[in-house]
């Protein structure tokens, strides 16, 4: 297997197991099937930094003309590592947005505020108004449209923390439209994560836009439409998956909702974009046998990529020499001491051996963001590869790194 040209094993050699390689040239062409899609409207893509924030990545994302969908100010603070102007083409999601986090965001001039919250709208007021900076406001409305996905990142009902009714959203728009430092620019919506079929994202967005025209009668005129992120992708292989037309698909339900509307769309698209550029590379440290049982035991566990165990989510896992071997049922697992720390349980895999590769495929997004030092063990490294050209972009943590924060008496002394 390879990644761009280079092959998986001398990365692995190179740079050490476990490892997160990802393809530069799947992120931009996936970043470009957006913008081909949308080309005929005006549009930003803000690709979803919590899917995946490495610095190299948001640049690699921003030099090709995207902007980013941020949830906290340290998420700010990486957009900034790549360049203070990225910060003109961020928009700020989330529902605790704290002083600090809205000041960085003002000093910063990002592009908009996706507001959640009535206290939020107050404290963003207070904030603006201190430093004489004009914010620009969009309010998250929660659509009570369901989708299809799991329950844990389903967000578009009325039951869920996301975003306010219409209702409320309607006297939010007025209150901010009274205040100097408050400019209402946009709405915005999110109704989940791995979404498969266009259809809920067309009737949000549609709901959305008869929220504008009733604004606009009540001389709210805005400007902006943000339709969230939550496209989903395959991930079992052999089923069928052309992401050129999923976006063209997903292009079609959103513009047909939004019909003549003369708005900005914003977009914010992770997973998408970088899910399947990226693969989790690991060995297998050892096959054990209990009973009927066979354990493929890899030196990954569910502090490198917790989705299995986090959403029993499906990840492709395969030997990086495949040698045509008979396929048997086995449950590939990691080092963590609990039995949660699974990537598959009972699933046919061409029979690997001792101190073999295997890639867990489509581990782009949601791997290394959600990743942890559980059972103290360092994250992974980060390589980036571009044809035949290859970057650490995160090297792999020491056991140092992490004692270095903690606080002992023995510590004291060496210091
Ligand atoms: N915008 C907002 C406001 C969001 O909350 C999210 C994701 C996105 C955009 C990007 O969604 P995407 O295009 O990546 O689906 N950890 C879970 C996914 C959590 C998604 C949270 N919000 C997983 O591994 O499946």
């Amino acid at each position: 297997m390879h990644c761009g040209q280079l092959p998986l094993d001398a990365l692995a050699k190179k740079f050490g197991t476990p490892l997160y390689v990802y393809s530069a040239d799947e992120i931009l062409h996936r970043v470009s099937l957006f913008q081909k899609a949308f080309a005929d409207r005006a549009h930003m893509v803000c690709f979803a930094v919590k899917s995946n924030s490495a610095v190299a990545i948001l640049e690699l994302i921003y030099q090709a003309g995207a902007g980013f969908d941020i949830v906290s100010g340290g998420e700010l603070q990486r957009v900034l590592a790549v360049s203070p102007e990225a910060a003109k083409r961020v928009v700020f999601s989330g529902v605790a947005k704290e002083a600090w986090e809205m000041d960085l965001a003002l000093d910063s001039d990002i592009h908009l505020f996706n507001v959640e919250s009535e206290p939020e709208l107050e404290l963003l007021g207070e904030r603006a108004k201190k430093k004489k900076k004009c914010a620009r406001v969009s309010f998250r409305v929660n659509p009570d449209v369901f989708a299809e996905t799991h329950p844990y990142i389903s967000t578009g009902m009325r039951e869920h923390k996301f975003g306010v009714d219409f209702a409320t959203a309607r006297r939010l728009y007025r209150r901010a439209a009274e205040h100097k430092w408050l400019e209402p620019y946009g709405v915005s919506v999110h109704i989940g994560s791995q979404i498969r079929s266009a259809d809920p994202f067309g009737a949000a967005v549609g709901k959305i836009a008869d929220l504008l025209s009733q604004l606009k009668k009540e001389g709210i005129t805005l400007r902006a439409i943000d339709a969230g992120g939550g496209l989903g992708i395959e991930y079992q292989l052999g089923k069928k998956f052309d992401p050129t037309a999923e976006v063209q698909r997903y292009a079609k339900a959103l513009k047909s909702s939004l019909k003549d509307l003369d708005v900005e769309l914003l977009l914010e698209p992770g997973r998408f974009i970088v899910a399947q550029a990226g693969a989790l590379l690991s060995r297998v440290v050892y096959i054990k046998k209990n009973g009927k049982k066979t354990f493929v035991i890899t030196d990954a566990g569910m502090n490198d990529l917790i989705r299995p165990s986090l959403y029993q989510a499906h990840h492709e896992i395969v030997p990086v020499a495949p040698r045509g071997r008979a396929k048997k049922a086995v449950d590939v697992v990691g080092p963590i001491c609990e039995t949660g720390d699974f990537f598959a349980r009972d699933r046919k895999l061409e029979s690997v051996e001792q101190g073999e590769l295997v890639a867990v495929l489509d581990a782009g997004a949601y791997g290394m963001t959600l990743s942890s030092n559980y059972n103290t063990r360092p994250r992974p490294a980060e390589i980036l590869v571009k044809g035949k050209q290859v970057r650490q972009i995160r090297r792999r943590e020491t056991i140092e790194d992490l004692l270095a924060v903690e606080e002992w008496a023995g510590q004291k002394k060496k210091r």
